[in-house]
């Protein structure tokens, strides 16, 4: 049991949630939903206990243990996949630290050894000698396979990376289960895998996510954050979404109804006031009016940002061309002789179950590869999927976005930032607190200003809300340049792309100079 009571939570000026009162009961599993910053991270940290609220408690049953899987799939980047697993029980994991660190001093005292003791002991009464066997075989349970349990985070494709953080979270079995958008750059199989084991899952879920698919398959509640409130509804996310336009519908009705009488109530005052004989009941229906009160109907929180990508320069007949590029990590290939002329009306849909391969090539692509001619008109944009390095300086967003900007004018790029659904005071806030939606965002505002005439994008859709991937899918389909993506979103390669690129295991290429649908009924393979 985890509850909410009287919860609140504003940085600032700005409240994201208050008077939060809801309960999490045992088995059901949650969906969390809620446009792009609008608070559904900080929700489940505090739900956490990583942050406090501003206001109100939680309470959660005695012996009920939480965990939680981060939004960031690289937060984990530079650890070994064994020691990100057995991290999940920080309590163990923090004896672990201390124990060898103890041991690794080279002036070891007295009052050392008798705290290595101590440790000693609770780290044998957590089975701590045990741990590593067990995260092992929790890996290999969820497909991790012995050969990647000694490998960085990094050197993981995501869909592993996922899995080992999954079975972070497992590892101190929890009651309480928290996931922060675990299906993120996850492939159809991927996904699927995922649907079925929390399905399967006996405790608690809490998740958070903007598929809908997967959130109808999965839950059980819905959990709404918008209007600063956060609104539990039984059911999945369809039956939300039915529901609550029915609410609103009904507000409306109720509310015209209302200023139906309102308006009646008021004639009848304005005619009889000054009479004598009819004051009173023009003074009892004044009483009346004073008493009907409209249903407040605040617009929504999910909005459409205003995504254009205009070329400064259109492109010439000479684009890219590509000779003999070859590619290797850790010795294993991931691009083999490729050799590829790309036309000036190519958009095209990067496709294969290797996501190293396909970043990779990016890439390549982006810095200028020796094995690459670029024609004289061509300039490049790049999404890169991982694009954390973007906002580790304490700056405003005003402030980073100038830095891509020839027009430096602040209400210019105040402007810009409006129209990417940043307003007022929400510009001068710092850029390493944004959400994951709100730094894409930024991300693609870079991008506009940059007004080149080749994008390339790895994933774009990860961490965006429906609304911001309707409006990106559109500026897509009207840009008159070059796309290459990597997406697994089927909706925008069938909207956008007119030519497949699909890397193999081995890293060969199938090129294919038409659109997906027409690659299928050739090659098959809906899962890539
Ligand atoms: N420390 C902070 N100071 C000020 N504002 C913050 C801070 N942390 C987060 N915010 C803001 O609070 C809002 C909610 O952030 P949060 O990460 O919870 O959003 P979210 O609903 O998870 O969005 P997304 O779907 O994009 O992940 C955002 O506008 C974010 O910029
Ligand atoms: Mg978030």
């Amino acid at each position: 049991m985890l509850q909410c009571e009287n919860v609140g939570l504003r940085f600032k000026d700005r409240i994201l949630f208050k008077n939060v009162n809801i309960k999490f009961d045992n088995d059901y599993c949650y969906g969390v939903i809620g446009a792009n910053g609008a608070g559904k991270s900080t929700f489940l940290k505090i739900l956490a206990g990583i942050i406090e609220p501003t206001s109100g408690n939680i309470i959660k049953g005695k012996h009920d243990r939480i965990s939680y899987l981060v939004q960031d799939h690289n937060a984990y980047d530079n650890d070994i996949v064994l020691d990100t697993v057995i991290a999940g029980d920080k309590e163990l994991y923090d004896i672990k630290l201390e124990k060898d660190a103890i041991y690794l001093k080279e002036d070891f005292t007295e009052e050392d050894g008798i705290r290595a003791g101590v440790l000693e002991d609770l780290f044998l009464k957590k089975n701590g000698w045990q741990a590593e066997a067990d995260a092992a075989i929790l890996l290999s349970g969820l497909g991790i396979d012995n050969s990647l349990h000694s490998l960085y985070m990094k050197d993981l494709k995501e869909t592993d990376k996922v899995k080992v953080m999954l079975a972070r979270s497992l590892f101190g079995n929890p009651d309480i289960l928290l996931l922060d958008e675990p299906t993120n750059g996850l492939d159809l199989e991927s996904k699927t895998w995922l649907e079925e084991f929390l399905l399967d899952f006996k405790n608690t879920v809490i998740v958070i996510s903007h598929d809908r698919h997967f959130l109808n398959k999965v839950c059980t509640h819905m959990v709404d954050i918008d209007y600063e409130k956060i609104s539990m509804f039984v059911g999945n996310y369809d039956f939300w979404l039915k529901s609550s336009e029915l609410i609103q519908k009904q507000m409306k009705d109720s509310n015209k109804k209302k200023e139906d009488k309102i308006k009646e109530l008021e004639d009848f005052i304005r005619r009889f006031s000054a009479n004598a004989s009819k004051s009173k009941q023009a003074t009892s229906r004044k009483k009346a009016l004073e008493k009907i009160k409209l249903d407040e109907i605040k617009p929504s929180s999910r909005r459409y940002p205003f995504i254009e990508f205009v070329p400064e320069r259109l492109l010439g007949k000479d684009v890219i061309r590509i000779n003999k590029l070859s590619c290797e990590l850790e010795g294993k290939t991931l691009i083999k002789n490729l050799k590829l002329t790309i036309d000036n009306t190519d958009k095209i849909a990067l496709i294969g179950n290797n996501e190293q391969a396909k970043t990779a090539l990016l890439e390549l692509i982006y810095n200028n590869s020796n094995s690459i001619n670029y024609g004289n008109t061509v300039s490049i944009s790049y999404y890169p999927k991982d694009n954390s390095k973007y906002f580790d300086k304490k700056i405003s967003m005003v402030k980073w976005l100038e830095q891509y900007s020839i027009d430096t004018d602040e209400t210019f790029i105040r402007g810009f930032l409006g129209r990417m659904l940043f307003s007022g005071e929400e510009s001068l806030k710092n850029v390493d607190v944004l959400s994951g939606g709100e730094k894409v965002r930024l991300m693609l505002s870079k991008m506009m200003l940059e007004k080149s005439n080749i994008l390339l994008l790895d994933e774009p859709t990860n961490h965006l809300d429906m609304e911001s991937i309707t409006s990106l899918n559109k500026a897509l389909t009207l840009f008159k340049g070059v796309i290459i993506i990597s997406t697994y979103d089927r909706e925008l390669i069938d909207t956008v792309c007119n030519r497949v690129l699909k890397i193999n295991d081995d890293g060969t290429i199938i090129d294919f100079k038409s659109n997906y649908n027409d690659y299928l009924k050739k090659y098959g393979g809906e899962n890539e």
